[in-house]
């Protein structure tokens, strides 16, 4: 008898199983279940990102070797000098978590190659340095020692492996496609797909639970770039997944399109106009900013972010329900620029009494209408809405739209009572007030708090 099924329809139908069991292996949740996975970081909204590397000793950004096209040989004294006499973390975990910070991500690789931990798959790794001990242990040992959460930041990108095959971000970027051919010859990304899962997988197996992965980035577009295919994203994260399940990763794989191919999306350098929607549906996101205008270290650079600044920042992601990452490039000798330490105490001395406007806040229900000069944030466990004086009004604040809605309302830094009231038409000339308006009623002198902040405690409606 013939069969009802040729063999080329089996073997197709052999591979969609194949696919679907293989695709069914990046983890299904509902979304439901993702909010709750998130939750810890959603709620904590302020992190440190840190960039550290043997670029640090040239000082003149962590795109240097690509930036003066600097050779592997020539770059190697960064590697044979590499030393943080004064390293010490739990001084910077201090520090970070003095600022507010709830969660820390650090560079375990960047793109120059260099390790800054112990791994059996390569020699370029700091152990092999005059430094000698694995950074990423003594980090994460100090860090979760003060109660932050950990995640990692890896670079997909490779500018010392002899595999990795040179594109157009490498410092040996070619002109043409004969170039490439030519540069290109004798490289296997087989081999440093290999190299990737091989270091990833040890870090996410050698340091006890890891909260985040930052993996870094993808430039499938235009001619020379690579994408998914040249990561092998999707086994990848499956991978990340299986070794680190309540793991939270960033969206820089490529793997946009694919459901479970990424946590939260990453603007960077740049202030959202709104909260990040796809297919009309906001989606969690985290903005990394730096204090100047450099990742890494940078000595010469004068770019730096006043604390109203950098306040502004944080207070925006949240009242556009996002986090901030806010980056320290430390120091060769392993100190962070004094610059860094200044503002990280001054934003600590703000969130010390005005944190609650930041954790487990998230933008504002659209029926409270921001305030010109404000930004609103809103905490919707405690039904309390937070408005940010960003510019110090004279006298009185109009709420427009806010009549019946307030219970209460006091500063936040020390808990005192502001009056407020409907508007009095009788007295004098109030501009386009109306009944559903309500004034409150402030000091003249601004409190001694960078930006102040008003608690208003809703009515239950
Ligand atoms: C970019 C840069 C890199 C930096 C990162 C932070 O991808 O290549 O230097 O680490 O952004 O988001």
């Amino acid at each position: 008898m013939k069969s009802l099924i040729s063999p080329k329809s089996l073997i197709l139908m052999l591979i969609a199983i194949l696919n679907t069991n293989l695709y069914a292996q990046l983890p299904k949740e509902t979304p439901e279940q993702k909010t709750e996975r998130m939750k810890w970081w959603t709620d904590a909204r302020f992190g440190m990102f840190i960039h550290w590397g043997s670029y640090a000793q040239a000082a003149r950004h962590e795109w240097v070797k690509k930036y003066e096209r600097i050779t592997n040989e020539q770059y190697q004294k960064y590697f044979d000098l590499f030393n943080p006499d004064m390293f010490n973390p739990s001084e910077w975990a201090k520090m970070s978590k003095e600022a507010g910070m709830k969660y820390a991500v650090i560079t375990t690789k960047h793109h120059e190659g260099f390790c800054m931990f112990d791994s059996k798959y390569t020699d370029y790794k700091v152990t092999n340095t005059p430094y000698s001990k694995d950074i990423i242990k003594e980090w994460v040992e100090a860090f979760r020692a003060e109660g932050l959460k950990v995640g990692f930041y890896y670079s997909l990108i490779d500018w010392h492996h002899p595999d990795y095959t040179i594109d157009r971000n490498h410092p040996q970027s070619a002109k043409t496609s004969d170039e490439y051919a030519i540069l290109n010859k004798g490289r296997d990304m087989n081999k440093y797909r290999k190299y990737l899962k091989n270091q990833i997988s040890e870090l996410l197996t050698n340091y006890g639970k890891i909260d985040i992965i930052w993996l870094d980035y993808s430039f499938p577009s235009g001619e020379h770039g690579k994408g998914h295919d040249d990561w092998d994203s999707e086994n990848l994260l499956k991978m990340v997944r299986e070794l680190q399940p309540g793991i939270i990763v960033n969206d820089r794989l490529d793997l946009k399109d694919k459901e479970g191919g990424w946590d939260f999306t990453t603007p960077e350098q740049y202030k959202v106009s709104k909260w990040p929607e796809i297919n009309g549906k906001r989606i969690p996101w985290e903005t990394c900013q730096t204090f100047s205008g450099s990742w890494g270290y940078y000595r010469d650079e004068a770019t730096w972010k006043s604390e109203k600044q950098l306040l502004g920042l944080l207070i925006e992601s949240v009242s556009k329900g996002g986090n901030l990452l806010l980056n320290v490039g430390p120091t060769a000798r392993g100190n962070f620029d004094f610059r860094a330490q200044d503002r990280l105490e001054d934003m600590g001395k703000w969130m010390k009494f005005n944190s609650r406007s930041v954790y487990g806040c998230t933008q504002a229900p659209d029926k409270f209408p921001k305030p010109d000069n404000c930004l609103l944030t809103y905490n919707p466990e405690s039904n309390r809405l937070y408005v940010h004086l960003l510019d110090y009004p004279m006298g009185r604040l109009t709420l427009k739209g806010f009549g019946g809605k307030v219970r209460y309302a006091q500063f936040l830094h020390d808990a005192s009572e502001i009056k407020f009231g409907k508007p009095r038409y009788n007295v004098t000339y109030q501009e386009s007030l109306k009944d559903k308006d309500i004034i409150l009623m402030l000091p003249v002198v601004k409190p001694d708090t960078e930006i102040p902040v008003i608690e208003l405690f809703l009515s239950n409606e």
